[in-house]
């Protein structure tokens, strides 16, 4: 690997003199100048269209940024990850959830062992387990069939599976209702089981770690409540299952182990909704359609492992956002997608894209001198038009978005759908292309508000458009982000694969705990600000 500064590289300077040539150009000319961009700057693959003809780049900055790929040695990284290689370097660890992925009968040996023999036998017992919910064999504690499954968990152990619940909802078995809890503010809890009935419920206690307070607060939690309502500590082998990396801890909270469904220290959570994760999915659409859900993800691998980088989706999208990151300095992406089975997308982005790239030292511990990951945000279409795309408008920031739209709706109601994409082609317009003072003028408004009615436009979108929502898309879909981000943190050589910033809030929180509920006023050695605000609070509690 190079190991001079990624601002220092040839083709990073390349980029940087390049972005001053063309910066000030704006969209509505280079499409003048070159008209068949809208369909030369496109790529398609997994099911999935991409147009990013809409970017603020020519050929030229496409060739540009993929040298500066292969000066990084995107491919070479990439096919490290796919290998098995400790590419997670801070936790000395493989990164594999692509193996999560593999067909069955495809081999893929780290340290002696065949990973994806390893996760087809958790899919199995998986499917099995799924089974036996959705047809009602598996009796609660008095003999009832259960009716609700309520997932706990948090951060990647619960936006994936809120996410996918969402979006396959379309496909999912309704006489089964589905609850996620993670927050550790009880009103979470409370709210999700209030109407239930523990014979009825079955808790997913899904956790990598088994560590995790919020995780565990609300596990002891729902089996104060399962055994308050049914009386008896036997109910507790009906009604929890666990998901967890750690056998020892499921087994101490007390949960059988041959209830639990496992996973490996190289699936990181916020890649993790595909493996036993995915249990609450796997209930909720059935153990077939999580394979079609696999092998969408799968056939994405596929894709960034084997497409050229002119052609490759993951590698075009992480190469523009580094584009507009570095060179244009864009603070935050959109995702918008136009469909409201996505509610949670950008959700689930954040987690994958903020946690994975924002980092501030490089592989090896150095410093960086440039910017890294910017902040994914979200909301579906067409709300957000109506709230917050004023600023994406007519804001003085640059804000690159993705638009995410489908060919058919899942629920066809008259001209709903044909309106919901207009305003997808619609937005990626106007964007574009503004509206400039002479058509303003045009219109005949007013001098004193014409200024105000111009719209600048050049702000760059990309569309991606599929036939229709399916498991499999979602897969594709989610898939593509993965290894965007990958794409991004590869040049800007830093480890995707921890989280290490989320650890001193944690650790600062289990020392305040017991300031907060001892008897008599503890010392208190923090600083004044929060000596005072735990010194109120204790008055304030009560
Ligand atoms: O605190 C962040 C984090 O570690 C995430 O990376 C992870 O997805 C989440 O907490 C939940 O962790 P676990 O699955 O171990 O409970």
């Amino acid at each position: 690997m190079p190991t001079t500064p990624r601002s220092d590289l040839p083709s990073w300077q390349a980029l940087a003199t390049h972005h001053a040539e063309i910066s000030g150009r704006h969209l509505r000319d280079l499409f003048a100048d070159d008209p068949g961009r809208g369909e030369r700057l496109t790529a398609e693959a997994a099911g999935l269209y991409l147009d990013y003809s809409k970017n603020r780049i020519t050929d030229e900055t496409v060739r540009l940024l993929l040298g500066l790929a292969r000066e990084c040695e995107l491919e070479q990284r990439r096919d490290l990850m796919f290998s098995g290689a400790r590419v997670n370097t801070s936790e000395h660890r493989s990164v594999l959830h692509v193996a999560l992925r593999m067909p069955k009968g495809s081999t893929l040996v780290v340290d002696g062992v065949d990973v994806v023999a390893q996760v087809h036998e958790v899919l199995d017992r998986m499917a099995a387990f799924a089974q036996r919910i959705r047809s009602g064999e598996w009796r609660g504690h008095t003999g009832k069939r259960i009716r609700t499954i309520v997932n706990v968990g948090i951060g990647g152990s619960d936006l994936g599976p809120v996410m996918a619940y969402e979006a396959l909802r379309h496909y999912t078995d309704r006489d089964l209702t589905f609850r996620f809890v993670s927050n550790v503010d009880s009103t979470d809890f409370v709210e999700a089981t209030r109407d239930l009935s523990a014979d009825e419920t079955l808790f997913v206690i899904s956790s990598k770690t088994f560590g995790t307070l919020e995780t565990l607060t609300n596990a002891h939690s729902a089996r104060d409540w399962v055994i308050g309502q049914l009386g008896d500590e036997a109910a507790i082998a009906k009604h929890f299952v666990a998901v967890s990396t750690n056998a020892q801890r499921v087994a101490e909270f007390g949960i059988d182990t041959a209830n639990m469904f496992g996973f490996w220290d190289w699936v990181g959570g916020r890649y993790s909704m595909d493996s036993a994760i995915g249990l609450s999915t796997m209930v909720a659409i059935g153990p077939e359609r999580f394979g079609e859900l696999l092998a969408g993800f799968h056939e994405m691998d596929e894709h960034f492992r084997t497409a050229p980088l002119e052609e490759n989706l993951p590698a075009l999208m992480g190469l523009l956002t580094v584009w507009y990151v570095n060179f244009f300095g864009a603070q935050s992406i959109g995702v918008m997608p136009y469909e409201q089975y996505l509610k949670r997308f950008p959700a689930y982005l954040q987690q994958l894209t903020m946690e994975s790239n924002g980092k501030h030292v490089t592989r090896d511990g150095d410093p960086i001198g440039y910017d890294t990951g910017p902040v994914y945000w979200g909301e579906p279409g067409t709300n957000g038009q109506h709230s917050f795309y004023q600023l994406i408008h007519q804001g003085t920031r640059l804000i690159p978005v993705d638009l995410i739209g489908f060919g058919q709706t899942l629920n066809p109601l008259g001209d709903h759908h044909d309106l919901l994409m207009s305003n997808v082609f619609a937005q990626a317009q106007a964007l574009a292309f503004g509206k400039t003072e002479a058509e303003v003028r045009a219109e005949g408004t007013a001098d004193d508000v014409v200024p105000h009615r111009v719209m600048e436009g050049n702000r760059p979108t990309n569309v991606l458009l599929a036939d229709r929502l399916t498991p499999r898309l979602l897969g594709a879909l989610v898939a593509l982000y993965e290894h965007s981000v990958f794409t991004q943190g590869t040049i800007w050589d830093i480890d995707s694969f921890d989280q290490w910033g989320v650890e001193l809030g944690k650790a600062l929180a289990a020392k305040i705990i017991p300031e907060l509920t001892s008897g008599p006023e503890p010392e208190l050695g923090h600083d004044s600000s929060t000596n005072a605000l735990i010194r109120r609070y204790r008055g304030m509690r009560g």
